[in-house]
């Protein structure tokens, strides 16, 4: 299964957990870790009917730990000598923005090709489903995990950390009513707001493709 694949079965699922967090825990606000997640996500906030601070998916940190720790593969240095910010989709539609990409602070391109950078971003992309094809039952936890953590401390911490989390936009972008990878400030009330970087015509457009299909994905689970 792919993560589009899992959204039926995972809908039923989801459907049933948000209308009892709606009830046991109104006031909570809710990290979505299931795939498909941007689609979950929006599925969450629909059924709780929680207001779009209170609702996001982890992707984007762990799609950016994953990057950065692959850039470090191939450059033979650390990972924490990395800065990048993947957007987009938890899917084939990750954003990873170059222009943000640097290692010791100087621009990704001084050390990789575009076509290395293109096998890099392959991997980012199917990372998830390697670790599934290697565990066979499951999937990543290691990962995932720490980048819940990292999410849930900067809520518990009203740190207002920017990070790369699912968010429901309206209008920021270009783009309205779903739920997609971009930067956001995290605090107690959740994603505080929405960062708008300043992104050149193609991460631009890749990031709307990434939202269509989201959108097309949503359009699937007949709210
Ligand atoms: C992964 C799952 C969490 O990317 O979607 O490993």
């Amino acid at each position: 299964m792919d993560r589009a694949d899992l959204l039926n079965k995972n809908a039923g699922i989801i459907r049933g957990i948000s209308t009892s967090i709606k009830s046991l825990a109104p006031n909570s606000t809710i990290i979505v870790v299931t795939n498909p997640l941007d689609v979950m996500a929006y599925l969450v906030m629909k059924i709780t009917g929680f207001g779009k601070s209170r609702v996001m998916g982890m992707a984007g940190m762990l799609d950016t730990a994953r990057f950065k720790s692959f850039i470090a593969e191939e450059l033979d240095c650390s990972p924490k000598d990395i800065d990048a910010v993947v957007l987009g989709s938890h899917g084939n539609h990750m954003v990873p923005v170059i222009d943000k990409t640097t290692v010791k602070g100087k621009p990704i391109t001084e050390f990789l090709s575009d076509s290395e950078l293109s096998v890099i971003i392959e991997k980012t992309i199917n990372a998830g489903a390697e670790i599934v094809k290697y565990l066979k039952k499951g999937s990543a936890y290691f990962a995932p995990a720490s980048a819940i953590a990292k999410m849930v401390m900067a809520i518990a911490n009203d740190s207002r950390e920017e990070m790369p989390v699912s968010a429901y936009l309206e209008g920021e972008y270009g783009i309205n009513d779903v739920f997609i990878g971009v930067p956001a400030v995290i605090s107690s009330r959740g994603v505080e707001k929405v960062e708008i970087f300043e992104l050149d015509h193609d991460t631009m457009e890749k990031l709307k493709a990434a939202a269509e299909e989201v959108r097309s994905n949503i359009s699937l689970l007949s709210l």
